[in-house]
């Protein structure tokens, strides 16, 4: 990390970076990668952590806002400007400016990090390879049988991402011979793979082990994956669905990474009878592949284009915007949103809100008006109200 020095060196570099040209990331879902750097630099770290490393004057990210779209973590971020205002003057730090890209990156960030380091528990990862009778046909350590490899070479791996590539690639064999042996395909429900995957990196017969860390997931790759795959096919562009195939949109609401592999997984013994009447071939992966495909779908309901426009006029009012922005009496304190580029993306409103914050709120205090607190889909449905408000600057 940055001595004092630096940091605000680069925070103050930071409060004077432009806002880039609008429209760039429409669509895009962010940086992880990137993400990381900017919460380091711009010392979001020094208050928060992630998984226990970091400031504790806030909540760990890595378990706060679990499961939320990127609207509403946009929104959980917004809510707390207030308290960090404040927190950050006692410090004299100055605000983080973001640019849009840069609030994407942050927001992919926290998105993503929950996942990868869910842990496991290797006592029930036990069980369950008991009862889904893996070790019938599976050594590890030095107890199960001999139908399929030892899968001891996985314990190499955190996440279970590999274990599932594994078992995906070798599905079709595999559920052959579970079929053959009148063992029913198991299924996978929440964090079962997770824990036999920690289960497997306790019990492996493999040691002294050296811990393999997956390279972040890309999820633009998984996308270009997504289509050589052949899964458009079936469940259309962005997973929208087909009359073949579900919405993998609604299909991973609030699932984890590690949940999504199990999905996957439960899916393939349907999916390859179906693959082959469409003359589809089994889809194998090497590498990264799964991971970034998983990514993919993880990050294909993170972008939630549609909202509700009367609830997000209602929000406009009832937060108390419009008494600035569009007072039905007298002049107005705010600029017309209706003329801001800001407003033409979902994640340019909050970039706007978010860098104008510390003027925000002093006119706010001014105006005695409560500082606007965001819930659930509201951030969604105001940004869509507003979205439908543009009008091309004069
Ligand atoms: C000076 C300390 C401080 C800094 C710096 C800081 N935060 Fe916070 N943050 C807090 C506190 C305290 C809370 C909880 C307070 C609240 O709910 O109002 C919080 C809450 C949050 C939440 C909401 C969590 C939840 O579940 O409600 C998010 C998201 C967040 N911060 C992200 C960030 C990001 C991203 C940065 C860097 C741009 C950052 N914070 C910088 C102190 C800080
Ligand atoms: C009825 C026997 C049977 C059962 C039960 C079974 N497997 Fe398999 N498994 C196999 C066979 C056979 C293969 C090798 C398939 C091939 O050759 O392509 C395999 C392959 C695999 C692989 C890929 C191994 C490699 O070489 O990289 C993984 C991972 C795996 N199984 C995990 C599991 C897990 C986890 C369970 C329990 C949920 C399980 N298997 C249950 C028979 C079984
Ligand atoms: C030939 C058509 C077809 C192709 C190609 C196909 N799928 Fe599917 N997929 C389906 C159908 C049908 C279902 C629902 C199966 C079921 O419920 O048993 C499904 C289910 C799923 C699910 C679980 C959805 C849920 O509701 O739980 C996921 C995730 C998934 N597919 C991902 C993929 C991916 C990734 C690919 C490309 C590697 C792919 N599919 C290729 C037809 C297809
Ligand atoms: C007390 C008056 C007041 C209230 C209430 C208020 N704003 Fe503002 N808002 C302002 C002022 C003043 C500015 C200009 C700040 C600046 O220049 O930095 C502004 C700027 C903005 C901008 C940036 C516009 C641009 O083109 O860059 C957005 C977006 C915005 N407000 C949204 C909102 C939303 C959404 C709400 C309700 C949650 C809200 N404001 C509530 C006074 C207010």
């Amino acid at each position: 990390m940055p001595g004092r020095a630096g940091l605000l060196a680069l925070l103050c570099a930071a409060a004077l970076a432009p806002v880039p040209a609008r429209g760039q990331v429409a669509g895009a879902s962010g940086d992880p990668a990137a993400g990381r750097g900017i919460f380091v630099e711009r010392g979001c770290v020094r208050c928060h952590a992630i998984w226990g490393n970091g400031g504790t004057l806030g909540p760990d990210l890595a378990t706060a806002g679990s499961g939320a779209s990127m609207q509403q973590l946009a929104g959980l971020l917004w809510n707390h400007t207030p308290r960090m205002m404040v927190a950050m003057r006692q410090r004299g730090y100055a605000w983080p400016a973001l640019s849009e890209p840069e609030l994407a990156d942050v927001i992919s960030y926290i998105y993503y990090v929950k996942l990868f380091g869910e842990p496991g528990d290797p006592d029930a990862g036990r069980q369950w390879f008991r009862d889904k009778r893996c070790v019938e046909c599976h050594q590890v350590g030095d107890a199960g049988g001999r139908v399929g490899a030892p899968l001891d070479g996985y314990a190499r791996y955190v996440a279970p991402i590999m274990l599932a590539q594994g078992m995906w690639d070798h599905g079709p064999a595999m559920q052959a011979a579970q079929q053959a042996r009148g063992v029913p395909i198991p299924a996978f429900e929440g964090r079962e793979m997770a824990d036999i995957q920690a289960y497997i990196r306790r019990a492996s017969a493999q040691s002294p082990r050296q811990a393999v860390l997956l390279e972040p997931p890309q999820p633009e790759r998984g996308r270009r994956l997504f289509a050589a795959k052949g899964c458009p096919r079936c469940h259309g562009p962005e997973g929208r669905g087909t009359a073949a195939g579900p919405d993998l949109r609604a299909a991973t609401l609030n699932l984890s990474v590690s949940q999504i592999a199990g999905v996957l997984w439960n899916h393939s013994f349907q999916m390859v009878a179906r693959m082959r009447q469409h003359g589809v071939g089994f889809p194998q992966f090497a590498g990264n592949d799964m991971a970034d495909l998983i990514a993919y779908l993880y990050f294909l309901r993170f972008n939630d284009p549609d909202g509700d426009r009367a609830n997000g006029a209602r929000i406009f009012r009832d937060k108390g915007c419009a008494g600035c922005h569009r007072p039905a009496h007298g002049p107005p304190v705010g600029p017309d949103l209706a003329r801001s580029a800001a407003v033409t993306t979902p994640l340019g409103l909050v970039a706007a809100m978010w860098n104008h914050a510390p003027a925000m709120f002093s006119a706010m205090q001014g105006h005695a008006v409560a500082w606007p607190r965001f819930e659930g889909n509201e951030m969604r449905d105001l940004a869509f109200y507003l979205r439908s408000l543009a009008r091309p600057a004069r």
